[in-house]
């Protein structure tokens, strides 16, 4: 699939945010335009402080932008909506409820039966190997469980719609490439679009069809790259590494004015 072809499922349109904060203007993002069609998996790329997730958040409805329009599985969005499920870097689980409970918590909110619940658990469980974990309390799982149970939870209520603000960024090398490896297996399954904010070049290859690559200050689309290498894919690949080669110089260059702000703001001081 290519960027623009089918029938958009998330559509920003001159989508611009401002933080005033101390008598000062941040213009954290500026004329973004994206169109994503359904099914699609986009990595936002950027360093540090260039709006990746002040972009996610207004897709998530969590944070409005100041200019512009987003509309997602074709309503315009104004607030947070089942059709769009955040997974978080920490992982938002209730500390007091077991990972079943956890994972079910939506579903009973929605006030679907028991019988189904327990199917909709049963099934998730199952698929994020946590079958013999649906006891236990978050505070007794690894990183890595936890966000299993968090990424089961947004499943949970079958969003066609995923949005993942770091979510592999606290967990090492290994659980990271494992989790990355579970989420393709089920993006492939269920056929979510999926928006996934990293700072990692090498994630975004692993992982994308699609990568929009951030500026610092004003945030807006530097580049946008198709990556058609097929999955699962090898870092270790000569086609894998020109791409990261490419994209560690475009996020090279907006890191450098990033460091440059800070000098200049440190000078003014
Ligand atoms: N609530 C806020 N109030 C004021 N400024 C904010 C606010 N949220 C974000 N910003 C500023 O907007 C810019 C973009 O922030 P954002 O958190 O979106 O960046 P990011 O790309 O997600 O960075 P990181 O990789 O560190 O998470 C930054 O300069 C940040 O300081
Ligand atoms: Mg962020």
């Amino acid at each position: 699939m290519s960027a623009g072809m089918g029938d958009p499922h998330i559509v920003v349109s001159g989508v611009g945010k401002v933080f005033a904060t101390g008598g000062r203007d941040v213009v954290a993002l500026q004329d973004i335009d994206l169109a994503i069609p359904r099914g699609q998996f986009v990595c936002l790329l950027g360093p540090s402080g260039c709006g990746k997730s002040t972009l996610l958040n207004a897709v998530a409805g969590f944070a409005l932008p100041s200019t512009g329009t987003i509309v997602a599985d074709g309503q315009p969005v104004a607030a947070p909506g089942p059709e769009r499920g955040m997974v978080f870097q920490e992982y938002a689980l209730f500390p007091w409820m077991t990972v079943e409970d956890n994972i079910a918590f939506g579903l009973q909110i929605k006030g679907q039966p028991k019988g189904q619940i327990r199917a909709t658990v049963d099934k998730l469980l199952a698929m994020l190997s946590l079958a013999d974990f649906r006891q236990r309390y978050p505070k007794d799982l690894s990183g890595g469980m936890r966000q299993r149970v968090a990424i089961a939870r947004v499943l949970a209520l079958d969003s066609p719609i995923m949005l993942m603000d770091e979510p592999f960024g606290a967990l090492d090398a290994l659980t990271r490439r494992n989790l990355q490896d579970e989420l393709l297996r089920i993006w492939s399954e269920l056929r979510k679009t999926i928006i996934f904010v990293t700072h990692s070049i090498e994630e975004a290859i692993y992982l994308a069809d699609r990568i929009v690559v951030m500026t610092y200050r004003p945030g807006t689309i530097k580049r946008d790259i198709l990556v058609d290498l097929p999955r699962l894919r090898d870092p270790a690949a000569a086609d894998f590494n020109a791409l990261k080669r490419e994209l560690g110089l475009l996020v090279m260059e907006e890191q450098q004015r990033h460091h440059h702000d800070e000098l200049r703001l440190a000078a003014v001081d």
